[in-house]
């Protein structure tokens, strides 16, 4: 949560910054701001509000500097408004910060009692004042960072500038993510990569612990201890046009409609058609060592949680290892049972996910072995585990995660695969079938994409509804879960998932006539019992919307609206029903004109816990 994004360089820092900020707004918009050095001078601007905001104030107010630094906000400490936001100032010091500053009373208390005084509510601004401490009595600037770095305890990533060595800018991390851009004389720094893309691919991620001093057109990389280190900077494949809404009219349908090809970009170089096998380049583990498991823990939150269950059916029904699935922020304060014969799977889209990441180091001190399904390259999570699974959706920037949803459930079914073929649980034929699905699921969810009129009548003709239930069973039910939690996320509209067989046992006391119940009621091995379920909602004068399979004539007669989606195998139907779900709540965000890319209250990057 919180964007930062840093500049040094021979260009004009304010635009270079602005537009970082912009790809960076998802993680949080409550206020932003900016300071360049300009000459030998610190010149900040701040608002509230959107980063739209902030572009007024400096196309009113323009800021000159060929350093710079910015910051978009998601408030933990202190309320949003211009005097919280960022850059913070103390002195000659000013800086931006990402994350949670956990003793940052203590430090408040010790610095007041040496004559400081606080104008924010904020734990950063005690960063500022550390740093400003340490240079009262003489230390230099890069020295008193250092120093003062030693003294947090919490999270943080940092881009910090100082009046006192205007040629200069300072970055550091720990817990946060950050990382840098290489440009020949010119750096950049983000918290994410899509903010440098436009200038950049090669880059190099700080680990916790480490921090650059740019200087002189160079960067030199350390310890926070001071120990010198060589960082080598990576090619980053992701494209600047992947980061940009390509004529949609918002990023959450851009990424929707993508999702037939981020498919294939996950399945892309994977699949072993003659073997009936798949190849996960970064998985590290052997057939001995998967066959070494009792037994697998998926961890993972919100959206990805989603997944997670979606995974447990699969691994399952294929590989018969019993599966355990947690939310991550519940997992380690329940002394999970995990050892050497766990494998632990971590799922979590940008890899940043505080949570999950706790989950992951606690699997780890316990002795399992963790591998991460991951969307977001070179993340904390993605770099702190012994495997990991790279989903290659391409950058996920609408808060609501839609592309890095069904690729994580793609993902699944590859390392279920792996894993049926390794432990020959499953055999050669049905991993064919398998893949031979996979290798139609793009084609099939371009089919489904043109549901995307039908679907908009559907959320005009429900518009006014003020709680909806959505139903599904096995490998359906967490796309109900999805489903509900789409549409409260970006709509606003109360929204619970069940599964349909669950209904009768509480839920049913909701329906009436102004209660929709969207029924995921493929023809499968459980249609008679969902179409029983449907018959319950509709005799109680429930308005159901059924997502069934194409031809299913018998549907209609009991639903007020119904979506077909093609045939296929139950495997993947569960992929296909999670796209008219998506369009479902974006058109009711549309229509009751929420903003679809940053719903109130929420950030893409949940790093706090
Ligand atoms: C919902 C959503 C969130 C995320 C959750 C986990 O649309 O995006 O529920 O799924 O915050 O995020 P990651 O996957 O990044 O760990």
């Amino acid at each position: 949560m919180c964007g930062i994004v840093g500049y040094i360089g021979q260009q004009q820092a304010m635009p270079i910054i602005l537009d970082g900020l912009k790809s960076l707004e998802y993680r949080g918009y409550d206020s932003a701001g900016i300071c360049t050095m300009d000459k030998t001078r610190p010149d900040i601007r701040r608002s509230r509000g959107k980063l739209f905001n902030l572009s007024r104030l400096v196309e009113a107010l323009p800021l000159r500097g060929r350093i710079g630094i910015g910051h978009t906000r998601w408030a933990t400490h202190g309320k949003p408004s211009e005097t919280n936001a960022h850059p913070h100032q103390a002195g000659p010091v000013v800086l931006v910060h990402n994350g949670i500053i956990e003793n940052y009373l203590a430090l408040k208390s010790k610095l007041s009692g040496l004559g400081h005084t606080f104008k924010s509510e904020t734990d950063t601004e005690v960063i500022a004042h550390l740093i400003e401490q340490k240079m009262k009595s003489g230390t230099a600037f890069e020295q008193a960072v250092r120093d003062s770095l030693r003294e947090l305890k919490g999270a943080y990533a940092l881009s910090i500038v100082s009046e006192t060595d205007p040629d200069t800018l300072i970055a550091a991390k720990s817990g946060s993510p950050l990382v840098v851009g290489v440009g020949g004389k010119e750096f950049f720094v983000a918290s994410d990569i899509p903010a440098i893309l436009p200038h950049t691919r090669e880059m190099v991620f700080l680990e916790d612990g480490e921090m650059v001093v740019f200087k002189n057109g160079q960067a030199q990389f350390s310890t926070v201890a001071g120990v010198p280190l060589k960082k080598m900077p990576k090619h980053i494949d992701w494209s600047p046009l992947m980061a940009e809404k390509e004529g949609f009219r918002h990023f959450m349908l851009k990424e929707i409609f993508e999702q037939p090809r981020a498919v294939r970009d996950t399945l892309s170089g994977r699949i072993l058609e003659e073997e009936g096998d798949v190849y996960l380049e970064d998985l590290r583990l052997s057939d001995a060592g998967l066959r070494g498991f009792t037994r697998i823990c998926i961890v993972a939150c919100g959206t990805s949680w989603h997944s997670a269950l979606i995974g447990k059916f699969l691994l399952e029904e294929h590989c018969r290892i019993p599966v355990e699935v947690d939310i991550a922020s519940e997992f380690r304060y329940r002394n999970p049972v995990i050892g050497p014969e766990t494998l632990l799977i971590a799922i979590s889209q940008s890899g940043e996910t505080a949570d999950t990441l706790a989950a992951v180091r606690e699997a780890r001190t316990r002795g399992a072995r963790v591998v991460a399904i991951c969307n977001v390259i070179e993340s904390s999570i993605a770099r702190e585990v012994d495997g990991v699974i790279y989903t290659h959706a391409g950058p996920e920037i609408g808060v609501a995660s839609t592309k890095a949803f069904v690729t994580q459930i793609v993902a699944l079914l590859l390392f279920t695969i792996r894993m049926g073929r390794a432990t020959d649980s499953m055999s050669l034929i049905r991993s064919r079938e398998l893949l031979a699905d996979l290798l139609h699921l793009p084609g099939l969810m371009d089919q489904v994409l043109t549901l995307n009129e039908a679907v908009r009548d559907i959320a005009l003709h429900f518009i006014h509804a003020r709680d909806f239930l959505y139903l599904g069973r096995g490998i359906n039910y967490p796309i109900a879960l999805e489903g509900a939690l789409k549409l409260k996320e970006i709509s606003y509209i109360h929204a619970e998932g069940y599964p349909s067989g669950e209904m009768k046992h509480g839920p049913i006391a909701l329906i009436d006539d102004q209660m929709p119940v969207v029924v995921i009621a493929p023809l499968d091995r459980l249609y008679g019992k969902v179409e029983s379920n449907m018959q319950e909602v509709a005799a109680r004068g429930g308005r159901v919307i059924a997502l069934c399979t194409e031809g299913d004539r018998d549907i209609s007669d009991k639903a007020e609206a119904v979506l077909e989606i093609p045939d296929c195998s139950e495997h993947i139907a569960p992929l296909l029903f999670s796209i008219p779900l998506q369009l479902l709540a974006y058109h009711m965000s549309v229509l009751k004109g929420n903003d679809v890319d940053q719903p109130r209250n929420l950030a893409k990057s949940v790093t706090v816990e």
